[in-house]
C-alpha cells in the first residue's frame, strides 16, 4: 500500500472499474463461465477510492466483500456487464476493464432445465460472439479525454510473443493503456500477486515487477492520472 504518503490525486475524478468473470446461461441452473476471481478489479477499486476518486465497481460474479466507499453494481452476463459499463462510463474520467467477459454465449437459453437423453447422447451447444465492451468504450468515448484501460492475459504463440500480442491487442481495441500479464508460466487466477507490463498507445511501456495486486493497481492509476488532459 502507499501508506502514509498516499495523496488524494484522484479527488474530483469519477472512475469505473469492471471486475470478475461473466456467466452465460444454458438453462436456469447451468452456465459457461471463467476463473476470474475479481481480485485485481477490487484492488483497483479500493486503490482509486483511497486516492479520492468516486468509484463505480461493476462486479460480475465475485465473492469478495464490497470495498468501502465504492458504488457496486452487480451483473452476471456479458450483455449486462456491457449495459452497466456503458451507462457508468457516460460520466467517467476513466474506465478500467479488469473483468473477464465471456467471449461467447449460447445462441439460445433454454427456459427449462435441459434433461439427459436415455440413449447416452449429449446436446451440441451453439455459441455466438458477445459484444466487445472495451472496443466499444474506446471507439465511442462518452467523455472526450476519458482514459480507457484494458487487460490482457497472454501466453504468446506461433504468431508472436506476449508483448507482440499485447501491442496488437492494444491497437485493435483502441484503448489508451493495456495491462499485459504473461500467463505462460502458470495461473495468476486467485493469486494475490501479479506481474505485468503496462503498454500505452503513445508507445510508452512500464514494467511492473511481481508484487501485490494493490501495488499494480496503484501503478495503473499513476499511468491513468498522468494521461488526464486537464
Ligand atoms: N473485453 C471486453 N469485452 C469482451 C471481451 C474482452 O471488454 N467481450 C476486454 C477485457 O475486459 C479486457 C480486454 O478486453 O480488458 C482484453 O480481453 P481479452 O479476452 O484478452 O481480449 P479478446 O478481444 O477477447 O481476445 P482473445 O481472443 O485473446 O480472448
Ligand atoms: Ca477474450
Amino acid at each position: 500500500d502507499r501508506g502514509a504518503d498516499a495523496s488524494l490525486d484522484l479527488a474530483g475524478r469519477s472512475v469505473v472499474v469492471s471486475a470478475g468473470g461473466t456467466r452465460e446461461y444454458l438453462d436456469p441452473v447451468r452456465f459457461i463461465g471463467n476463473r476470474s476471481s475479481g481480485l485485481q478489479g477490487y484492488a483497483l477499486a479500493r486503490a482509486a477510492a483511497s486516492r479520492g476518486a468516486r468509484v463505480t465497481l461493476v462486479s460480475a460474479n465475485v465473492s469478495l466483500p464490497d470495498p468501502a466507499g465504492v458504488g457496486v453494481v452487480r451483473v452476471e452476463t456479458t450483455a449486462q456487464l456491457r449495459d452497466a459499463v456503458v451507462s457508468a462510463a457516460a460520466g467517467a474520467d476513466a474506465v478500467v476493464m479488469a473483468a473477464a467477459p465471456a467471449d461467447f454465449r449460447p445462441t439460445a437459453v433454454s427456459e427449462a432445465k435441459i434433461k439427459k437423453a436415455d440413449d447416452g447422447s449429449a446436446p451440441a451447444i451453439e455459441l455466438e460472439q458477445n459484444p466487445d465492451i472495451l472496443a466499444e468504450i474506446s471507439h465511442h468515448r462518452a467523455r472526450p479525454g476519458a482514459v480507457v484501460v484494458g487487460f490482457a492475459a497472454e501466453t504468446g504463440d506461433a504468431t508472436g510473443s506476449v508483448l507482440d500480442l499485447g501491442r496488437a491487442k492494444l491497437a485493435r481495441k483502441g484503448c489508451d493503456l493495456l495491462v499485459v500479464n504473461d500467463v505462460s508460466g502458470g495461473a495468476v487466477f486467485g493469486s494475490s500477486d501479479n506481474e505485468a507490463v503496462v503498454l500505452a498507445a503513445d508507445g510508452a511501456s512500464v514494467e511492473v515487477p511481481r508484487g501485490s495486486k494493490t501495488a499494480l493497481a496503484h501503478v495503473i492509476w499513476d499511468e491513468v492520472s498522468r494521461r488526464f488532459a486537464d
